[in-house]
């Protein structure tokens, strides 16, 4: 049974009544099979599975796509249901911020202005205050977060660690499309030409990690994702860089991570790839 709540005072009642580990899945909706997978690691490693649905206000610049974010909850309530989730909070933005936008936000520190951070200013304070926001009224002892977004899950882990949030970060592999592309609730945006062209950064990735495993340097890695995008005009490459996978700055070697983000038409989209770079 699944069960539904709308506000903070319902959330508290429903959360009181299940004992045992609660394991949270923090979406914004319009759940796709990304989403499905960390359910299942919930359901698999906590006793329960609570889901929160709610497009955060406050991770989105004055001109991006609040507005025209897909809002699905019937079959969100759906996916949870065969998903076998205990419980969804599916809060208004009323609910989670009384008194309007908080003048209180976390500061995600120097990572948090690099890579999504230096396109979208203020986006990661914005993700993690309603991340802790989210934790403190869900009282998780687990919670699950995607590689896809690995740039949120690097400053979740690194916000827990620094303020010593009581609850356990679980990273979740990325769900990808046949062809490769890493599943995305803002995918539906595409045109079907769009679509094709969106390829090409999960393309990038693995042209990168298949010169890393051929014994490539660093510099040749970033030339062979690159490469895949040439000189084409569909897509507009915002950046492409190969880090330490905690995206620390400084040389890299052994373990790293390679990401990129483009814009496909007026789509943003991201992805990235753990690689190995061989010690020289
Ligand atoms: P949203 O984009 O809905 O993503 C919710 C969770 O699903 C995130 O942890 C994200 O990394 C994960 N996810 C999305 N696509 C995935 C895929 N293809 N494979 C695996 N996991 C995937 O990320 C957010 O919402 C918000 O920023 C949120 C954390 C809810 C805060 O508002």
């Amino acid at each position: 049974m699944t069960a539904v709540v709308h506000t903070r005072a319902e959330l508290a009642t429903a959360r009181a009544a299940l004992t045992g580990t609660v394991g949270v899945v923090m979406t914004m909706g319009a759940l796709h099979s990304g989403h499905e997978s960390l359910l299942r690691a919930a359901r698999e490693q906590a006793d329960h599975v609570l889901v929160t649905v709610f497009v955060n206000p406050l991770q989105f610049g004055p001109n991006e796509d609040f507005d025209r974010y897909p809002r699905t909850l019937d079959e969100d309530l759906e996916v949870c249901r065969r998903a076998g989730a205990d419980l969804v909070f599916a809060p208004s933005v009323a609910d989670m911020y009384p008194d309007g936008a908080p003048g209180v936000r976390l500061d995600p520190g120097r990572l948090g202005g690099e890579l999504e951070g230096e396109s979208r200013p203020g986006f990661f304070h914005g993700v993690l205050t309603v991340v802790l926001k989210l934790l403190q009224l869900t009282r998780a002892d687990l919670a699950f977060f995607g590689e896809k977004d690995y740039q949120q899950l690097t400053l979740v882990r690194r916000m827990v660690r620094d303020l010593d949030v009581p609850v356990r970060v679980v990273g979740v592999p990325t769900v990808r499309e046949p062809d490769g592309l890493a599943l995305s609730s803002r995918n539906r945006y595409l045109s079907p030409a769009e679509r094709v062209t969106a390829r090409s950064l999960s393309a990038a990735l693995h042209a990168g990690s298949l010169a890393a495993s051929d014994g490539a340097s660093a510099a040749d890695v970033l030339v062979a994702a690159n490469a895949v995008f040439g000189d084409r005009s569909d897509v507009e490459l915002d950046y492409l860089v190969l880090t330490d996978p905690d995206l620390e700055p400084g040389p890299v070697t052994g373990p790293a991570r390679l990401l990129v983000a483009a814009r496909v038409g007026t789509t943003r989209l991201i992805d990235n790839m753990a690689i190995r770079l061989d010690p020289r």
